[in-house]
């Protein structure tokens, strides 16, 4: 993991698809921490994202990068093993896609992954505590999941401070993502909250004026200036 305590993950579902491995080279060139990859399944969202191999391929030529990928798909469970074969570093899935959560959970990690749960804005933020003990970290959706490129939901912030302080009052220290329109303003107020990792898009990282590589160096100072690094 970094050694910062902000972590710059860019979702690869807002790359340019005929530019992928050019605009993944200059995500490694950035500095980029993490790889998001999306996976749909076209039935817990309307869409279809991006294979699973994409994180076996990008683990294969960018070693150092940690890959995140986050299921949104109605059966989590038939897909750990294909994770598990392309090296996943980070997994997260949606609670309300399976009634066992705790039992996903524990299949990640004894597979030797990191292992998330995702809540979306319309699930109370206390729906993680009883899984609280056995998590890396938690992804808020700060938009509906399904599409790249919508707009940060504002009233996730205090949802971002009352993760928080769960956290504190259990004493754990998991890792809390932010996934879905992050952009400048929303992402600074998430820092100072104390959220840790950013999935950065086309506010953000993607198709900025000085380039992808250059974007992601600017993110980067400025959210670990805001969070006092
Ligand atoms: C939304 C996805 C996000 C998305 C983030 O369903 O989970 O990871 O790609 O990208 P932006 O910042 O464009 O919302
Ligand atoms: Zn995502």
């Amino acid at each position: 993991m970094s050694a910062s305590r902000i972590i710059n993950a860019p979702s690869l579902a807002n790359c340019d698809l005929l530019e992928l491995g050019r605009e993944a080279d200059e995500l490694a060139r950035g500095g980029a921490h993490w790889f998001h990859v999306d996976v749909m399944d076209g039935h817990y969202v309307p869409n279809i994202g991006l294979p699973v191999r994409l994180a076996g391929e990008l683990k294969q030529k960018y070693p150092a990068i940690e890959t995140d990928v986050h299921l949104m798909v109605t059966d989590p469970m038939s897909y750990l093993p294909l994770l598990e074969a392309n090296r996943a570093d980070w997994v997260s899935f949606h609670m309300d896609a399976t009634n066992f959560s705790r039992r996903v959970l524990a299949t990640i990690r004894e597979m030797g992954m990191k292992a998330g749960v995702v809540i979306n804005p319309s699930q109370p933020v206390a729906a993680v505590e009883p899984v609280i003990h056995f998590v890396d970290y938690v992804v808020l959706m700060t938009v509906e999941p399904g599409y790249a490129g919508q707009k940060f939901m504002v009233d996730s912030l205090p949802r971002v401070s009352e993760l928080v302080a769960l956290r504190e009052r259990h004493n754990l220290d998991f890792l809390i993502s932010i996934d879905g329109g992050v952009d400048y303003p929303n992402a600074i107020e998430c820092a100072r909250r104390g959220a840790e990792v950013y999935v950065t898009g086309i506010f953000t990282v993607f198709r900025q004026a000085d380039g992808i590589a250059e974007a992601c160096r600017r993110f980067q100072r400025a959210l670990e200036t805001e969070a006092g690094l």
